[in-house]
This record gives structure tokens, C-alpha cells and sequence, in this order.
């Protein structure tokens, strides 16, 4: 009874966005950056709540395009056997900051940003998102991305370590599900 009550009283707070009161924090991003060495294929290991990300199998995968934007096609399965894919834009804003992206994926959607605060290119990447809102309140978005489908205990304790320095709570991180995703498997 009480546990049916707690989660109840706990399950619309965890499937929402983070919302905290005060503006964004100053964090620092990676740099040097190489965007080359960045893109391709990316698992979601972990993330901050939000709610366009309720699916298992989380990927992103970025690729140049002509124009010198990026091409961000993310992928998640919510019905099982089936990855869904959307496709974004990411950019560079300002040339000597090449950590700090904006990503959309509409034109209705305004683009929120994504600062890769660590990455090695090769295993794990921590990126992290913060928008305020008239200095008042701030939305923050977090990922632990990785190379592989699962993350050593180590990489993912530094990993950690960036988050928590940008001042985000690793109680809040959910975890996303990265088992039965083989499609040729099922
Ligand atoms: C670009 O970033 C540099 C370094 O942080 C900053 O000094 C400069 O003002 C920025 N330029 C624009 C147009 O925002
Ligand atoms: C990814 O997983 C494969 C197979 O488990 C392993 O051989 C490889 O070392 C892993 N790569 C990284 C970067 O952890």
C-alpha cells in the first residue's frame, strides 16, 4: 500500500523534465574540441528525465552534411522490434567555442543547446543542456553517451564526475535500457 502510494506521488515528477529554480550554472566544456573525431554512432547509457525519451535501445548518430551542418538522427524503441527514428540539425554557434552545439529537431522547436562537457571520442561522451527561463528557473537535460551498448565501471565513474561538477544530481539519472536491441536477434 504505501509503496503503491510513494510511486504514485513519484511517477509524474520522474517521467518530467528537470526543472530547478535560478538560472544556468557557468560550466566548462571541452577544449580543445574535434567535431571529426566526435561524430558517428553513440549509445545512450544514462540521462536526466525528459520526455521525448521514454523508449529502450537510445543512439544518436551524427554525421557532417554538405552545408557544414550537422545531421543528428536519434532512435529509440517504444514499441518492441521497432527503432523509430527523428531527424535534427545540430550547428556550431560560434567557431571558437566547438564544444557548445544547438540541436533541433523541427522548425516549430526552438533549438536547445548541447555542450559536450568530456569526451575521449572513443568510448564516452558527457553532454549536458541548460535553458533558462526568464533567470528565473532553468531546464537542464544530461546524457552519458557511449561507443558501446554498456560502459566499464571506471569510464562511467568519470563520466559521473563531469556531470556532477556541472552541478547535476546522479540520483536523478535514469538509466536507459540497452538490452534486447539487436533487431537481428528477435
Ligand atoms: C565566441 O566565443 C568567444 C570565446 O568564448 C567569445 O569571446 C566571443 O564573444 C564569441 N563570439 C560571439 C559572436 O558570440
Ligand atoms: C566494446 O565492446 C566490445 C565487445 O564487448 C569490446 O571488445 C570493446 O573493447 C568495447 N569498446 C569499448 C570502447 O569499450
Amino acid at each position: 500500500m504505501w509503496m503503491y502510494l510513494l510511486l504514485f506521488v513519484v511517477a509524474p515528477l520522474v517521467s518530467a523534465q528537470t526543472f530547478s529554480c535560478g538560472p544556468c550554472p557557468q560550466v566548462n566544456v571541452q577544449q580543445p574540441f574535434d567535431l571529426q573525431r566526435y561524430l558517428g554512432r553513440w549509445f545512450e547509457i544514462t540521462k536526466l528525465p525528459a520526455s521525448f525519451e521514454r523508449g529502450k535501445c537510445i543512439e544518436a548518430n551524427y554525421a557532417l552534411r554538405k552545408d557544414g551542418t550537422i545531421q543528428v538522427i536519434n532512435k529509440q524503441m517504444e514499441i518492441p522490434g521497432t527503432l523509430t527514428p527523428i531527424e535534427g540539425t545540430a550547428v556550431v554557434k560560434n567557431q571558437s567555442e566547438p564544444a557548445k552545439l544547438g540541436v533541433g529537431f523541427s522548425y516549430l522547436s526552438p533549438v536547445g543547446s548541447y555542450w559536450v562537457l568530456y569526451t575521449d571520442y572513443t568510448s564516452v561522451s558527457v553532454v549536458y543542456s541548460c535553458t533558462d527561463i526568464l533567470r528565473v528557473f532553468r531546464v537542464e537535460f544530461a546524457w552519458i553517451l557511449a561507443r558501446n551498448r554498456t560502459l566499464s565501471v571506471e569510464t562511467r565513474a568519470r563520466a559521473e564526475a563531469e556531470l556532477q561538477r556541472a552541478g547535476v544530481k546522479l540520483c536523478q539519472l535514469i538509466p536507459t535500457d540497452q538490452s534486447g536491441c539487436d533487431l537481428n536477434m528477435l
